[in-house]
């Protein structure tokens, strides 16, 4: 049987979904409450407590408890089908475990956490990463790790180094994520594309770009590919290092989704690099916590000094509050517990989206069928623009994404779009996969001029 105190947390709670209790409105005295469930103060005042613990409410001295606004913004997000943002899933995101982390950190290492500190990362963290990289296959040690503020710092690094193969073209795959081009562009980067569909990329082609176009390094996202969703065979991770050795092209390997993996056998393509010309950047963003603003990169000893160099302009070291508290988290086991649960949860999502677009979309779109991660994308009819489909489910609160952007000018396709699957709700993925099912076959009849369809309900 539940506790009184969880009743009237659930009550409130209850109260605040149906709108009984709105933003900056005060709650009902402790006193009321205590006469109308029976129960003590003490009890009242322990699940107001909890409640403003979980920031659902606040208290104003000698006046009583009020609703946080956010709750009520919380309220109005749910109307939304959000298919857009990448962040991870907020109903698992562990910050109230990690809050115990944080202070455990401060009473370890107490100042430390808030001066300068060391610009490789903190070695004890280091040590926990190289085990918790074991688990995807990375084998290293802590010397040849730098924490970095997130993967995009370690990117955004990476383009402005020189490297030792004195090469100097960025190659990378078409489309690709975002926030790289982004990083190419500013720095002015010289920067080629290869191809890569559902099926992959020409292996033949990019034997010949690594042999006659000076390529620096490779950037290839192998796993749940952003916005793709693909991911390639062993095999061909092989055969990707095996042509990086053979003509000197380092490659930048981007896994960050790599904890998702479902297949147990898929390695990386560090796995694969006997000559230390793999970089290997895993970010924890999309399975833990992005506001941390930790990742970290495997790096080869040869370039280990002017990244730190290039890492020390750019910020002295990443957090050593967020390292401290990763730290106490990875040894806690925490963290592997955590990640079984994201897995699953990104797993089933995944699986309902493509069963809803199997089930509904026009048969003229295709679409990707990742086993897990974050993100599938769609091919609509040649004529339907991606633009337009975003629009017109804006308009509806239905947010997907444009892949328009995720192309360099020369490759540009304006008929994909990209679904993440990280934040939609369960329960509203079907309606969201109809309405843009919908949205498709509507501006594909205007094109042809054909008298738009009748929709059935689902
Ligand atoms: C493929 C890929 N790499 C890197 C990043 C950057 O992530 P972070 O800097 O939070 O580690 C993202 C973010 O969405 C991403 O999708």
């Amino acid at each position: 049987m539940s506790s009184k105190y969880s009743r009237i947390m659930a009550d409130m709670k209850r109260r605040l979904e149906e709108g009984l209790l709105t933003a900056g409105s005060k709650l009902p005295s402790v006193r009321q409450v205590s006469e109308d469930y029976g129960c003590s103060k003490n009890t009242v005042m322990k699940a107001y407590d909890e409640l403003e613990k979980e920031h659902v409410i606040y208290s104003v001295p000698k006046s009583g408890y009020y609703v946080v606004n956010e709750f009520q913004k919380a309220r109005e997000e749910l109307e939304v089908i959000d298919f857009l943002s990448a962040g991870p899933d907020k109903n698992i995101m562990p910050y109230v475990e990690f809050q115990h982390c944080l202070n455990q950190a401060i009473d370890q290492y107490k100042e430390e956490l808030f001066t300068y500190s060391d610009q490789q990362g903190l070695y004890s963290l280091r040590v926990e990463l190289v085990k918790y990289l074991q688990n995807l296959q990375v084998f290293t040690e802590p010397e040849r790790l730098v924490v970095v503020s997130g993967s995009q710092q370690a990117l955004h690094l990476l383009v402005s180094l020189a490297f030792p193969n004195g090469k100097n073209n960025i190659l990378i795959e078409q489309p690709t994520y975002f926030g790289f081009i982004e990083s190419l562009n500013l720095q002015q980067a010289n920067v080629l594309g290869i191809e890569l569909t559902m099926e992959g990329i020409e292996l033949e082609r990019l034997e010949y770009m690594f042999r006659n176009n000076d390529i620096k390094f490779f950037y290839i996202i192998p796993r749940f590919h952003n916005p793709l969703g693909h991911c390639y065979t062993n095999r061909e991770k092989k055969k990707i290092v095996e042509l990086a050795e053979k003509y000197d092209v380092y490659i930048v390997e981007d896994d960050i989704l790599g904890d998702l993996d479902p297949d147990a056998k898929a390695d990386p393509l560090f796995s694969y690099d006997p000559s230390g010309r793999v970089i290997y950047i895993k970010s924890l963003s999309k399975v833990f916590l992005p506001g941390l603003r930790i990742g970290t990169v495997v790096l080869p000893a040869l370039m280990m000094n002017d990244f730190l160099r290039a890492k020390f302009c750019s910020d002295f070291n990443s957090s050593a509050l967020s390292q401290g508290a990763l730290e106490t988290y990875l040894k806690s086991g925490m963290f592997n517990s955590h990640l079984k649960k994201v897995k699953e949860v990104y797993r089933t999502k995944m699986h309902l989206v493509q069963e809803a677009c199997e089930a509904l979309l026009p048969a003229n779109t295709q679409f990707s069928r990742p086993a897990s991660g974050f993100y599938l994308s769609i091919s609509l009819p040649e004529h339907v623009k991606a633009k337009q489909v975003v629009q017109m489910l804006h308009e509806q609160h239905i947010y997907v994404d444009d892949a328009s952007r995720m192309f360099l000018p020369q490759y540009k396709k304006e008929n994909l779009i990209r679904l993440s699957i990280s934040q939609v709700n369960e329960s509203q993925i079907k309606l969201g996969i109809k309405m843009l099912a919908d949205c498709i076959a509507v501006l594909d009849s205007r094109k042809n001029h054909r008298k738009p369809p009748t929709f059935l309900p689902i």
